[in-house]
């Protein structure tokens, strides 16, 4: 039976570590957050992810996988740590590409002849040659004794099992060598297809696909405060204009959230600062529809405020990135209630997707349906597809209402 070590046990790692694990491979999954592994290896996941636990189950059961703060010798070593931007005081984030190096120091003294190393980590270009060079200069192995490939993760939070398994990958070994073993090994619990590159190209492909994202977003995002100018709705306006054959304009949102999209078009703009002009626009327009949102509340409160002469009792609908999951990450939404909080506005946050432990109030659905004054639909969160807002005051920023 052979071994794999996943770095990382986040919503990219734990799934493809038991993933691994059901295709026959026994999984050591290494974090460095203790709690992770005390509440893996009782049964129990930290993450809010569909048929997650239930594959913790089987995996466990069978004895095949087990969750530590050490690495230990294997065949495939796979990283999956986050790659979050920093500021470093200029208004052009940089790449932090600090977990996966030090993840890399974690397991460089198990790695041995012939073994796999796969980056899964969203990273800026050249880092898979990095982690290489890391490796090299700290063991006796050569260059063509480890097989080292960056795959980028394609996977959709709340839907991540089912494309794991089902979706397209691009892999991009260090050599040819590489590619065949990566794909070789990803076969095992994949069905979708392969396409085979070198790791630059497949680490561009990554961040140009956020980008590219982020960039038509970006346009929907702008026309919503054309629309608001015009006093009219954008998601009618979309509908009618994607009647025409060769349009599809995306949905506007509150911002644009994530560690994802929100975050790897920095990737490119800050190696590129000279060409990226496009994609950094994208990510100004999206980062000021944020600013656009939190005025158009504020505004509203006041004339609210006016009119009933007391501060109006503003519930925020949905503090995640995206509807239906718990991640808060770089969320838009978050954003815009805490900066409400700030300026002293009266806001009663609702998300029924936040774990408890949140840094927030949150009031359940039947409280602010029964108390506020008005309501800002902030994320398309299922539960509230339910409800009505009929004859309510509110503001709809994803068009569960107006849509
Ligand atoms: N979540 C997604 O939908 C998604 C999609 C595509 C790509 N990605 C990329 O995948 C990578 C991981 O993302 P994620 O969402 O799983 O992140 P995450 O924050 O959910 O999980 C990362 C985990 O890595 C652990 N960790 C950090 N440093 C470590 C170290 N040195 N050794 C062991 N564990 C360590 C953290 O404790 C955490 O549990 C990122 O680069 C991200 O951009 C994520």
């Amino acid at each position: 039976m052979k071994n794999c070590c996943v770095i990382g046990l986040g919503y990219i790692g734990l799934p493809t570590a038991l993933l691994v694990a059901k295709s026959g491979f026994k999984v050591l999954g290494i974090d460095i957050n203790p709690k992770i592994i005390e509440l893996l290896n009782s049964g129990e996941i930290h993450i809010v992810e569909p048929g997650l636990i239930n594959l913790l189950k089987e995996v466990r059961s069978s004895g095949l996988f087990e969750a530590s703060a050490m690495p230990c010798e294997s065949d495939v070593f796979i990283i999956a740590v986050p790659t979050p931007f920093k500021n470093n005081g200029s208004t052009i984030p940089e790449p932090d590409i600090s977990y996966v190096i030090k993840a890399i120091q974690s397991i460089t003294p198990y790695i041995r002849k012939d073994n796999l190393i796969i980056l899964e980590s969203t990273s800026p270009v050249g880092t898979t040659k990095i982690v290489q060079e890391e490796i090299i200069q700290n063991t006796s192995l050569l260059e063509n004794e480890i097989n080292i490939a960056y795959c980028p993760e394609r996977v959709l939070p709340g839907n991540i099992i089912h494309e794991l398994v089902h979706n397209d990958r691009v892999i991009g070994g260090l050599n040819e060598k590489a590619s065949k073993v990566t794909k070789n090994f990803y076969s095992n619990f994949c069905k979708g297809r392969f396409y085979l590159t070198d790791s630059k190209m497949a680490e561009l492909v990554k961040l140009t696909e956020n980008s590219y994202r982020d960039v038509n977003i970006a346009f929907a995002n702008e026309m919503s405060i054309i629309c608001d100018s015009y006093d009219l709705n954008v998601y009618k306006l979309i509908d009618l204009c994607n009647q025409h054959p060769r349009v599809n304009i995306l949905k506007p949102g509150c911002g644009v959230g994530g560690h994802c999209i929100a975050v790897d078009p920095w990737f490119i703009i800050s190696r590129n600062l000279d060409k990226a002009n496009l994609i950094r626009m994208g990510r100004e327009v999206n980062l000021n529809k944020t600013k656009f949102v939190i005025e158009k509340i504020t505004k509203t409160a006041k004339s609210l405020e006016e009119k009933l002469n007391r501060k109006p009792k503003i519930a925020c609908l949905g503090l995640t990135f995206k509807p239906d999951i718990d991640d808060l990450r770089e969320s838009p939404a978050m954003q815009i209630t805490k900066e409400l909080i700030s300026k002293g506005l009266l806001i009663y946050p609702c998300d029924p997707y936040i774990p408890k432990d949140s840094d927030i109030d949150n009031y359940s659905l039947e409280f602010i349906l029964k108390n506020v004054d008005f309501f800002v639909v902030l994320v398309a969160h299922s539960q509230f597809k339910e409800i009505s807002l009929k004859e309510k005051c509110y503001l709809d920023f994803c068009g569960i209402f107006d849509g």
